[in-house]
C-alpha cells in the first residue's frame, strides 16, 4: 500500500511521530531476554563469544557507538566500533571469538555489505544483523538476526530506524548480560518494564515539539552549531549534529563535552549555538561546568535536561527539560528532541527535507 503522509508536511516528521508506534512494535512480546530473539543459533554462538565487533555506516554508526557503552558497562564484554568503509579497507587483526555485529536500516548498504564480507573472509565466523528488511542481503548473509520494526522509512535522514535499532542493540546487552551471569532477575524485570515504557515516554517527548520549534526559528539565522555530550549521549550529540547538517545544511560538529577545551572552545562566540544533551547522571556536574565554559565566552546555550536536573535558564542558556529521567534508555529519548530540531530548522529554511540535496536513502554503490 501506498505510504500517506496523513496530517504530516514531509515524510521526515511522520516518521518522527511514528517513534512510539515503531519501538512498541519492535519490543512487542518480548518478556524475557532470551538468546532465541536473535535466531536458534545464538544461545550457542553468544556462548562462544569474547567480544564484539560492530560495523555500520551514517546513523546506524552511530547507535552501534551507543551500544558500546551499554555492552561495556552492562554486559562486560569489550566492544569495537568501525565505520564499515574505513573497516574494509585496512589491516584489523581478526578474532575469530568476535561477534560481528552490522547495523542497518536497508540492509543492502554497499560498504556495510562488504564490511561484512571482509569480515567472515578474514575468518569471523559469528555474524548478526540488526536491520529493518527482513529480505535484505545483510540478514540473508549474517548467522543471527534481530529484526528492528520500524516499517518503510522514506525520508532520507533516518529517524524510527535509529531509535528502533537502539532498542535491539539494548536487547542485545541484556540478553549478553543474562547468559554471561551478570544481570539478577530483579534487573531483568526492571529492564523490561523499562521498554515497555519507552512508548509512552516517547509520546511525552514528543509533546515537546512547541518549545523546538520556538528554537528553530533561532537556529534558521545561524550558519554552525556545536553539538555537546557525556558519555553514553555523546553519539546523541553526533546523531543531532549529523541529522542538522543533513537537511538544513548548517554546519554542525559534535563534541564530547570533556574535549571541548582542546580545540572547539576557540570557535565560541556568541554567534555559536551550543546544543546540550544534559541527562541527569554521575557527568552531570561535570556538564554543568562544560556549560559555563560555553557561558564565559558569550555562546548561546541551547540545553535538553531531564526532569530533575537542576539546571536554569538564564542569561544564555535556554533549557527544555525532558519530561522524566529514563536510566540506560536515556539516549533513545534524548535523540528525539534533536532530530525535531533538525527537522523544524530546516523547515525553517525552506530546504527539501525528505530529499536532501547530494545525499540518497540507501547508499548501494560504493
Ligand atoms: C545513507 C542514509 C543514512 C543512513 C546510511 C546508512 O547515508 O542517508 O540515513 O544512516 O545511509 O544506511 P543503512 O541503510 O545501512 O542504515
Amino acid at each position: 500500500a501506498a505510504v500517506e503522509l496523513g496530517p504530516f508536511r514531509h515524510f521526515m516528521q511522520k516518521e518522527i511521530f511514528e517513534q512510539p508506534r515503531a519501538l512498541g512494535d519492535t519490543v512487542d512480546g518480548i518478556d524475557s531476554f532470551e538468546p532465541a530473539l536473535f535466531g536458534e543459533r545464538a544461545a550457542s554462538v553468544f556462548g562462544e563469544i569474547d567480544s564484539i565487533l560492530i560495523l555500520a555506516c551514517g546513523t546506524s554508526y552511530y547507535s552501534g557507538c551507543t551500544a558500546k557503552y551499554w555492552l561495556e558497562a552492562i554486559a562486560r564484554i569489550p566492544t569495537q566500533v568501525e565505520v564499515a568503509s574505513e573497516y574494509r579497507y585496512r589491516t584489523t587483526v581478526p578474532n575469530p571469538r568476535a561477534l560481528v555485529v552490522v547495523i542497518s536500516q536497508s540492509g543492502e548498504t554497499a560498504d556495510t555489505l562488504a564490511a561484512l564480507r571482509h569480515a567472515q573472509s578474514l575468518g569471523h565466523k559469528h555474524t548478526l544483523a540488526v536491520c529493518n528488511v527482513g529480505t535484505s542481503a545483510m540478514v540473508r548473509e549474517t548467522e543471527l538476526c534481530m529484526l528492528t520494526r520500524a516499517g518503510t522509512e522514506i525520508g532520507v535522514a533516518s529517524t524510527k530506524a535509529f531509535t528502533t535499532q537502539l532498542a535491539a542493540l539494548y536487547i542485545l546487552t541484556m540478553t549478553l548480560a543474562k547468559q554471561r551471569g551478570m544481570l539478577s532477575a530483579d534487573d531483568e524485570a526492571k529492564g523490561i518494564a523499562q521498554l515497555r515504557h519507552v512508548p509512552s515516554a516517547l509520546h511525552a517527548v514528543l509533546a515537546l515539539e512547541p518549545q523546538i520549534i520556538a528554537w528553530s526559528e533561532e537556529f534558521a539565522r545561524k550558519e554552525n552549531a556545536l553539538f555537546l555530550g557525556r558519555g553514553m549521549h555523546y553519539p546523541i550529540a553526533l546523531e543531532g549534529a549529523l541529522k542538522l547538517k543533513e537537511i538544513s545544511y548548517i554546519h554542525a560538529e559534535a563534541y564530547p563535552a570533556g574535549e571541548l577545551k582542546h580545540g572547539p572552545l576557540a570557535l565560541v562566540t556568541d554567534q555559536m549555538p551550543v546544543v546540550t544533551v544534559a541527562p541527569n547522571d554521575v557527568l552531570l556536574e561535570k556538564l554543568k561546568s562544560n556549560i559555563q565554559e560555553v557561558r564565559a565566552r558569550g555562546g548561546q546555550l541551547y540545553v535538553f535536561a531531564d526532569a530533575d536536573t537542576e539546571i536554569q535558564s538564564s542569561d544564555g542558556i535556554h533549557v527544555i527539560r525532558m519530561p522524566e529521567h529514563y536510566g540506560p534508555l536515556s539516549p533513545l529519548l534524548h535523540v528525539v528532541p534533536l532530530q525535531l530540531l533538525a527537522y523544524h530548522t530546516a523547515c525553517a529554511r525552506g530546504t527539501d527535507v525528505d530529499k536532501p540535496r547530494n545525499l540518497a536513502k540507501s547508499v548501494t554503490v560504493e
